[in-house]
């Protein structure tokens, strides 16, 4: 059966790291507060010269490197963002360019914090379809340009940066194959008021600022994730006792406890990069694959669930096999 493999990751941060006592300098806030409420301590902000282009394509040269294969022969690029450095051309396009890939498909993908969810979905959908064999599917976000610095409910939350991975289809047998086993998106529009922002190009002309419901959607969040892991398995069979690790959104340190209690899952479990890189929307996951991969803790033959939820609402989750 052909599969979407795992053959490479990679990740970029921007230069500076602001942490929260730094933050509280400006903003009327504490490194008490965010911590209790968040788990967060340190987030990094993109400066001169870092957009979401080029974190993007920082992440995906090492994601390169780490598969070992040329640039050129990647045949899909997409890109996860809702912070695109210009309005169009999307963000992959430019990613496409400063790799040297060019004439491949690439698109941006809009999901917020579950977009690079969504462009997994869509690699994989299109790799088993054989309309690509070599996907980049990577979540970059300069988030930090669209928070309002006066609203402390929010801008303490977010940071930047860029994760990638690189998905090839090869044809998987065996009782246990690699790659992408399921994956299940959502959106609900309905809920579009509790997380948005308040500007646009069809609408005010300008960029706009984040504004967000934060209690509404910490509530939607646990249990809208916790369905919809629960349909990925159900989908694959498999059960939570069958899941090495849990790589989820890193909004914030209680949702994702809450979310393993549900699973079952002890703590050790589940992937934890809140604490270190904020929540950085679509980068946020494959930031936090990245790095565990990186650092040894996800080997190969790993199973692995990935998780988001974010504005729209969105949400989704996808089971694979390291
Ligand atoms: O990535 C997309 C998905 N997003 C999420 O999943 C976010 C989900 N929501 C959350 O993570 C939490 O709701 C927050 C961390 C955003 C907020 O935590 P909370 O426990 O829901 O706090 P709250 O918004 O109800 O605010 C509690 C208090 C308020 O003061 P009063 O009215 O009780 O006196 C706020 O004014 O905390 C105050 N507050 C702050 N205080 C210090 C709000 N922001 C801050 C701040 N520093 N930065």
């Amino acid at each position: 059966m052909l599969r979407s493999v795992l053959i490479g990751t990679g990740s970029q941060l921007p230069r500076r790291a602001v942490s929260n006592e730094e933050l509280a300098e400006t903003v009327d806030t504490s490194d008490e507060w965010i911590v209790e409420r968040t788990g967060i301590r340190n987030r990094y902000i993109a400066g001169e010269g870092e957009t979401t282009s080029s974190l993007a394509t920082d992440a995906a040269r090492k994601a390169i490197e780490s598969a070992g294969i040329e640039a050129s022969s990647i045949d899909l690029i997409i890109l996860a963002t809702a912070t695109p450095d210009q309005t169009f051309p999307a963000s992959a396009t430019l990613v496409q360019d400063a790799l040297g890939c060019n004439g491949c498909i690439a698109f941006d993908v809009a999901a917020v914090c579950s977009g690079f969810l969504y462009a997994v979905g869509v690699a994989d959908a299109m790799i088993r379809a054989g309309s690509a064999k070599r996907a980049l599917v990577i979540g970059s976000e300069t988030f930090t340009r669209i928070l309002d610095w006066e609203d402390r409910a929010t801008c303490v939350l977010f940071g930047d940066g860029a994760g990638a991975i690189l998905l090839e289809g090869r044809e998987e047998s065996g009782k246990i194959p690699r790659g992408i086993l399921a994956t299940k998106l959502h959106a609900d529009g309905a809920h579009s008021e509790l997380l948005y922002v308040d500007g646009g190009p069809s609408t005010t002309q300008t960029v706009g600022h984040v504004r967000m419901k934060g209690r509404e959607v910490f509530r939607h969040a646990v249990v809208n994730l916790a369905t919809v892991l629960g349909e990925v398995l159900a989908d694959t069979g498999l059960t939570n006792a069958d899941i090495d690790w849990l790589v989820p959104h890193q909004a914030n340190a209680r949702i994702l406890e809450a979310t393993a209690k549900k699973l079952g899952l002890p703590r050790e479990k589940v992937v934890i990069t809140v604490d270190r890189h904020a929540n950085t929307s679509a980068a946020s996951v494959p930031l936090a694959l990245d790095t565990a991969i990186q650092d040894g803790r996800i080997k190969p033959g790993d199973l692995v669930m990935l998780e988001a939820m974010g504005g729209g609402f969105t949400w989704g989750a996808s089971l694979l096999r390291i």
